[in-house]
């Protein structure tokens, strides 16, 4: 049993009760247009909850009509909260600004209008490459204003990466900055916009000044947000949208090289987004202070720093830097200073400040925290306790939170205020949600400790509406395993006895690296494209900060007589060329030259056998090889490793 019961303190004043769980089993769709009318204002009302006819293709909230932008800005001022603080934006000096949310309706209105006069209209694509600035923010709900769906692309991504993403998504108008902020110093960002335009259907680069570097500049392209944005009016009509109208396209990893854009729409994405931020964060808008460190970058900067929090009015802290710069106290520093009581980050962040040492958030007054939510991969139960007792001072909640890009919101997490917690599992599905573990077979598993596959049984309103160009691939990927009707989520879970839900971790070739996807494929056509690689194999090895890193084993082509680089000098070059292509968070932890990969006859790679000798494990079955003697070569070759 779980000696985690939530206090009756917080139960009281919990905005989720138990009775939404009898709500949602009594009627899935009449609790879902329940929550659609208590959290989203409606320009017009819908008249049918859910679609589900053209499945796996969803429809909710079908006749309906909204402006997001409207919900996460307007209408908060319209009620009188204009003064309220909107974001206490901290910049990677440490320094602070705070924007209310007049402040934010007068900013996202002018950038909506100078976006329009950049040529963007309805339904056109706005690519987003952006450090973690207030303007990133305001680009979002400016094309959620106008209803252009945005397609934000990590900053840490690289030229190809975001070429790539341009491409795919067919944008008009880029959104960048001169440069960002990392450990103090000024670093070029547009010059990776000014490599991935040239090609695209890219015509205007809209670019904010942040450290004032030098930039290379087109004057028939490239235009300076100051210019545009900073002149233009501060009244701007929001139209209302159709509740099905694409709102933002996000790309993810998937098991090919060719990464997804995972397609959200208006009205059900954040109806979800605004419920689950509300029941599951425990926000309660005119006391709390809200701070999600994730990047905006990814589905939870989205969701819970831009969308979720905004619908409901929170106050939040935004913050461009880094957590070991300017010291390794900064996180404690700023909800020290914010009086942040709500803190949502990832496993792999609580694993780091761990190794820190306690003494360093000891010398902050950390009380103000009430709730810690956890994201992005499997937190050890050391890891929750520590955050927990030293974080938390031993007695706020922590939502350990399940979800994907694709499902847009969270699926499975305690509700703090009900769940009795049991420390490194996410638990059950949310109330609304219906989530099950099949065998292999499709039957659902009762009993615990049994390993299946994590499914959804049922729509969710913030489901991904499709794969962006490729409507095949999305019924492939998610709804042919254990469909036509069942969501299949890549990853193995079990129950334990008292019917908590753990998630094992992805069942495909995706990996977990510090809570952020990467396909394997992605890695090693990486490496394959570098002119002397032959062959690649990446597996995902566990590691102690990252939840996972990726090893990498690759065999050589001939040498030829230019002048190659060789041994250390070459594994550094083929790291730095895989963080050329596709960014260095993809850079894998160590390369190892290999003279052969475990085959089997039919020519598959065996990358269980990989990873047992990338986890330095016995190496398991090798009977199924075409030649049984690879496993004792590499095994040989790795005792002397050579990675950097
Ligand atoms: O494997 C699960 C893991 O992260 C995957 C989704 O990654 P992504 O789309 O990048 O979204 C991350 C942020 C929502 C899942 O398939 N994952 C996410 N949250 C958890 C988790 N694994 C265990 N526990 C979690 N709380």
């Amino acid at each position: 049993m779980s000696d985690y019961a939530p206090s009756t303190e917080f139960a009281d004043q919990a905005v989720g009760k138990a009775g939404l769980f009898d709500e949602a089993a009594a009627d899935h769709e009449a609790f879902w247009a329940a929550r659609a009318h208590e959290y989203v204002t409606w320009s017009k009302d819908f008249d049918t909850t859910l679609d589900w006819s053209d499945a796996p293709f969803a429809q909710w909230f079908v006749g309906g009509e909204l402006n997001v932008a409207y919900n996460c800005v307007d209408r908060h001022v319209d009620a009188g909260n204009g003064d309220r603080v909107a974001l206490h934006f901290v910049a990677a000096s440490g320094e602070g600004r705070s924007i209310s949310y007049a402040d934010l309706q007068r900013e996202v209105a002018k950038a909506a209008n100078a976006l329009e006069s950049l040529g963007v209209a309805k339904g056109d694509r706005v690519a987003v490459y952006m450090p973690m600035i207030p303007e990133a923010v305001v680009t979002m709900l400016a094309c959620a204003r106008i209803g252009a769906p945005h397609s934000v692309v990590f900053g840490g991504f690289s030229a190809e990466a975001l070429k790539a993403r341009i491409e795919d998504g067919e944008a008009k108008v880029v959104v960048t900055s001169d440069g960002q902020f990392r450990k103090g110093k000024a670093m070029p960002l547009k010059t990776a916009v000014d490599k991935a335009v040239p090609g695209t259907t890219a015509e205007k680069v809209l670019v904010v000044q942040r450290t004032g570097i030098d930039v290379d500049w087109d004057d028939s392209r490239d235009v300076w947000w100051h210019d545009a944005v900073d002149g233009a009016s501060e009244e701007h009509e929001a139209q209302p949208h159709g509740s099905e109208h694409p709102l933002f396209i996000l790309y993810t990893s998937g098991t090919t090289g060719k990464p997804k854009g995972i397609l959200h729409t208006t009205g059900g994405y954040l109806t979800q987004c605004a419920y689950t931020n509300s029941v599951v964060h425990d926000v309660h808008p005119e006391s709390d202070v809200y701070w999600c460190t994730a990047d905006i970058g990814w589905v939870t900067g989205h969701s819970y720093i831009v969308y979720g929090p905004l619908a409901n009015g929170a106050t939040q802290v935004l913050y461009e830097g880094t957590p070991d710069s300017p010291h390794q106290g900064i996180f404690w520093e700023i909800v020290e200073k914010y009086k942040v009581s709500i803190l949502y980050t990832a496993p792999t962040a609580v694993r780091t400040f761990m190794k820190w040492g306690r003494e360093i958030p000891d010398k902050y007054d950390l009380s103000s925290i009430r709730v810690l939510g956890s994201v992005g991969e499997p937190i050890n139960p050391e890891a929750w306790r520590w955050y927990r007792d030293v974080i938390g001072g031993g007695s706020a909640p922590i939502v350990d939170t399940w979800w994907q890009t694709e499902t847009g919101a969270i699926m499975n997490s305690p509700l703090p205020g009900v769940t009795a917690l049991e420390p490194g599992s996410s638990q059950r599905a949310i109330p609304g949600i219906h989530a099950e573990i099949l065998d292999d077979e499709g039957q659902p598993l009762t009993e615990p400790e049994q390993v299946g596959y994590l499914v959804l049984t049922k729509p969710w309103p913030s489901m991904l509406r499709g794969i962006w160009g490729d409507p095949e691939r999305y019924k492939e990927t998610y709804w042919s395993r254990f469909g036509p009707k069942y969501y299949f989520a890549g990853d193995g879970a079990k129950y334990d006895e008292d019917g908590n839900i753990w998630i094992l971790g992805r069942v495909d070739d995706v990996m977990n690296i510090s809570g952020h996807r990467l396909s394997t494929a992605e890695i090693e056509s990486a490496l394959v494209s570098h002119k002397q690689v032959a062959e690649a194999a990446v597996v995902g090895a566990s590691d102690e900060t990252t939840g996972q890193a990726a090893v990498a084993f690759v065999i050589l082509r001939e040498h030829g007589e230019s002048a190659d680089a060789q041994g250390d000098e070459l594994v550094t070059e083929l790291r730095n060329h895989v963080g050329q292509e596709i960014g260095p968070i993809a850079k894998p932890r160590s390369i190892m030259v290999v003279d052969e990969l475990p085959k089997t006859r039919s020519g598959k790679i065996m990358r269980r056998l990989l990873k047992d000798v990338a986890e330095n494990r016995e190496v398991g079955d090798v009977s199924t090889l075409a030649d049984s003697s690879v496993m004792s070569q590499i095994k040989d070759g790795i005792d002397k490793p050579s990675s950097d």
